[in-house]
């Protein structure tokens, strides 16, 4: 099997290595990739978010299989394209991808298949918002009704604050999405889905916070660590049979069945999940830390799920233990973040078995040399027994890179691991 995948974060540089390390995989292509990727697979050009172009690239490079990593060309339906060239594709139809192109179709969505999500409300013109507002809180979530990468959300306990990012959204051409705030742990489940079919991973937490002791403004997130110890199986499950597999029989029965990978992000409270947001694609970072306790190998895994023969897969097979991926970002991410600084280190070199390091925003300058060229520059994984050992791995690898200005949390995966964490 030729598998393209199309993408350039850490989250492709997690697919392309799982992808590359499977037998059954003969070649692995990656558009437009990164300074990392191209270290294990062929990396190309291309306009990600031109159905034509990756349908272009698909047949140049006699790919059997396109994986679609983010959001954008999903929405904007490239895997349409690639599915009406007769290729098969990992990723959802445009109609289906509306889980996370648009909230109000999202909550729809919920509504019909009676799954339980914040109470929300959209607000389009700044003449409107005082009086929304005032039927929120005393903590806020104000959401960019669009695709934001993770940072368009403020979650708040000041008013001034909530009111001023929900300004700064409709100044910038978009309706605002106010929601309850739902209390209690999140938890990040990724289910492959085809039709009504539903094969969940293992759940994972992202930190989305920017700093420590979750300080500091929303990012697309900090770092992530799965499993979790904190989330009995039975959880798991009902997040399967009460959230993810009602929502995959409505849009079926809507008449966009869903292909691909189904993110629910989900918080825990004392009546169990609620839908903190779906997403259309793998997350990011979470990936990188579920993808290496994987142990059957990922490439008949999406391609099940692309062609409809998940139901028949054999149940998947994960490694003891516990991995821990740990975000390096530029100064000043999230904000307008600093690039072309030189990242160095004995770090970048092969680590230990068991940690590895990603690239995100990464590119190499005229010189040859690794330079960072996005917010999240790196992500560090480690892996171990426990999720103590797993953060020592990564943490120990991530000393041994210098990017100058970056910062990285350095709590990923602690409160878990303290057992601070309980639904
Ligand atoms: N982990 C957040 C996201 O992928 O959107």
């Amino acid at each position: 099997m030729r598998v393209l995948v199309i993408g350039s974060g850490a989250r492709e540089h997690a697919l392309v290595s799982a992808l590359a390390d499977d037998p059954a995989v003969e070649a692995v292509v990656c558009a437009p990739g990164n300074a990392g990727i191209a270290a294990r697979a062929q990396v190309l050009p291309v306009d990600a978010a031109s159905g034509d172009a990756v349908v272009g690239l698909a047949r140049d490079t006699a790919a059997d299989l396109v994986v679609v990593g983010p959001e954008v060309p999903l929405v904007l339906g490239v895997a349409d394209a690639v599915r009406a060239a007769g290729i098969a594709c990992f990723g959802p139809s445009a109609a289906a991808a509306r889980i996370e192109g648009s909230k109000a179709f999202a909550k729809d969505v919920m509504a019909a298949a009676g799954v339980r999500t914040a109470r929300a409300e959209s607000v389009d013109n700044a003449g409107d918002l005082d009086a929304a507002l005032g039927r929120f809180g005393p903590t806020w979530v104000v959401k960019d009704d669009g695709l934001a990468a993770g940072k368009g959300v403020v979650v708040t306990a000041d008013l001034e604050e909530a009111r001023a990012h929900a300004a700064a959204v409709l100044d910038g051409g978009h309706p605002v999405l106010l929601e309850s705030f739902l209390s209690g742990p999140e938890v990040s489940l990724f289910c492959l889905v085809h039709g009504r079919t539903v094969v969940p991973l293992l759940p994972a937490q992202d930190h989305k916070r920017a700093g420590d002791g979750d300080a500091g403004p929303n990012t697309g997130g900090m770092g992530a660590y799965a499993p979790l110890p904190w989330l009995p199986q039975e959880m798991t499950d009902r997040i399967v049979d009460e959230v993810v597999a009602p929502v995959a029989a409505e849009m079926a029965d809507r008449g966009c069945p869903y292909t691909g990978l189904l993110y629910a992000g989900l918080a825990i409270d004392s009546e169990g999940p609620a839908v903190v947001e779906f997403n259309c694609r793998f997350g990011d970072p979470e990936t990188q830390a579920i993808l290496p306790l994987l142990r059957t190998p990922l490439g008949a895994v999406l391609a099940a799920a692309a062609d409809g023969t998940l139901a028949g897969l054999p149940p998947l097979e994960w490694r003891a233990g516990a991995a821990v991926t740990v975000v390096l970002a530029a100064q000043n991410y999230p904000a307008i973040p600093r690039t072309g600084d030189v990242i160095s280190g004995a770090g970048l070199a092969d680590g230990p078995d068991g940690t590895a390091v990603l690239h995100a925003g990464t590119a190499r300058g005229e010189d040859g040399r690794l330079v960072s060229a996005g917010g999240r520059v790196l992500n560090v994984t480690g892996t171990g027994d426990d999720l103590a050992q797993a953060r020592a791995a990564a943490y120990a690898r991530l000393a041994q890179i210098n990017l100058p200005g970056a910062h990285h949390r350095t709590d990923i995966g602690l409160a878990a691991e303290q057992g601070r964490i309980s639904v």
